[in-house]
């Protein structure tokens, strides 16, 4: 008798920290790019709570931002019957797997963070021994589910890394136990700037209203702030070096309408920089709207999303144990059955 054997698909895993409104850098380096994945891989998208609490989050907020963040990525179009959508907190295997990979990282490493690094500038008050640990939590989510792709913007690629090296390390002690993930950077969005700081990341944490459009701004927010959109006393709208106001404003463009380049610069020939901030505003407007009204409905029925919250962790809780026994078996556990 013939034998067909399906190729087993491959998995993807990425995840948002709910700790504050999700920005067009969110949206563009990471969970717009998602939903393409969901009809070939099995897709696992975490909101990730506990990553969240390594700078001091207010509880009535952080449960909101933990349902809005869920409803975004079904509102950016994720379907919750084709990918596995989850709250960290709900399946501790992610804890635990990060306690024991905490054994498996060195101090070294965890020193060389640039995240690290730069939040500890940022909240000098609360150097918590989360914050230094915290790419080892992250390398346990994505360790957990055998994942072998995760889409993220740049800033995350030296985490990635670091998972890589955790797993490789962990295998070469134990035997094969993890997949050795690889970073999905998309080609427009990797890394969106401030717009009143273009050398500088778009952040949803900056404080400066006008240096992050978020994903659910009202479009009239959204023009106000490519209006505004610092750039420099050029006219010409062209990449180069030096421009990075307009830089960003074309990779934005670019990341929304899947232009070129040189598309976007013979669209923009001889009109000037205020007719190119309004036209990337408007594009920007025009796209998030959809994704608005979604936000809304869905936030107006919690026990939907309470639905997808218990389902995507049941589903995730059962591969994570999966991966975990293996782990504790590994490593001298004793598990009675
Ligand atoms: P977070 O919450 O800071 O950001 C979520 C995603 O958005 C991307 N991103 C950007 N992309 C382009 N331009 C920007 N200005 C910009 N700002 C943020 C991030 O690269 C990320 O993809 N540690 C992660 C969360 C995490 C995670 C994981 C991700 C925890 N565990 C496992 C993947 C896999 C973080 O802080 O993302």
């Amino acid at each position: 008798m013939e034998t067909s054997t399906t190729p087993q698909r491959k998995t993807i895993f990425s995840g948002v920290q709910p700790s504050g409104m999700l920005t067009i850098g969110n949206y563009l380096g990471s969970i717009k790019n998602w939903k393409a994945f969901e009809e070939t891989y099995d897709c696992l998208y975490c909101v990730v709570d506990l990553h969240a609490i390594t700078v001091r989050q207010d509880p009535a907020m952080l449960r909101r931002r933990t349902y809005e963040t869920l409803a975004l990525y079904i509102a950016s179009g994720l379907d919750p019957e084709k990918n596995t959508l989850f709250v960290q907190s709900h399946v501790p295997a992610h804890a635990e797997l990060s306690w024991v990979l905490n054994c498996y990282t060195m101090f070294g490493e965890l020193s060389r963070m640039t995240q690290f690094k730069d939040k500890s500038r940022k909240y000098a008050s609360n150097i918590n021994a989360g914050l230094f640990t915290y790419p080892v939590l992250m390398a346990s989510d994505i360790l957990l589910y055998q994942t072998d792709l995760v889409p993220v913007g740049i800033d995350q690629m030296q985490h990635i890394e670091l998972s890589r090296d955790i797993a490789g390390r962990f295998n070469q002690i134990y035997g094969d136990t993890f997949t050795v993930p690889e970073g999905f950077i998309p080609k427009a969005g990797a890394k969106i700037m401030s717009l009143a700081e273009p050398e500088k990341k778009m952040s949803k944490s900056d404080t400066n209203g006008n240096a992050s459009v978020y994903i659910l701004d009202s479009r009239d927010d959204i023009l106000r702030k490519f209006k505004r959109a610092v750039t420099d006393s050029d006219t010409v709208v062209c990449r180069a070096e030096g421009k990075d106001g307009i830089n960003n404003l074309m990779t934005i463009y670019s990341a929304f309408t899947g232009k070129s380049d040189a598309e976007i610069e013979k669209e923009f020939e001889g009109l000037g920089y205020g007719h190119f901030k309004i036209a990337v505003g408007e594009t920007v407007a025009d796209a998030l709207a959809p994704v608005r009204s979604e936000f809304d409905r869905l936030m107006a029925d919690k026990a939907y999303l309470e639905t997808v919250m218990k389902n995507g962790s049941a589903k995730a809780a059962y591969l994570a144990r999966k991966t975990l026994s293996k782990v504790y078996r590994k490593i001298g556990f004793t598990q009675p059955k």
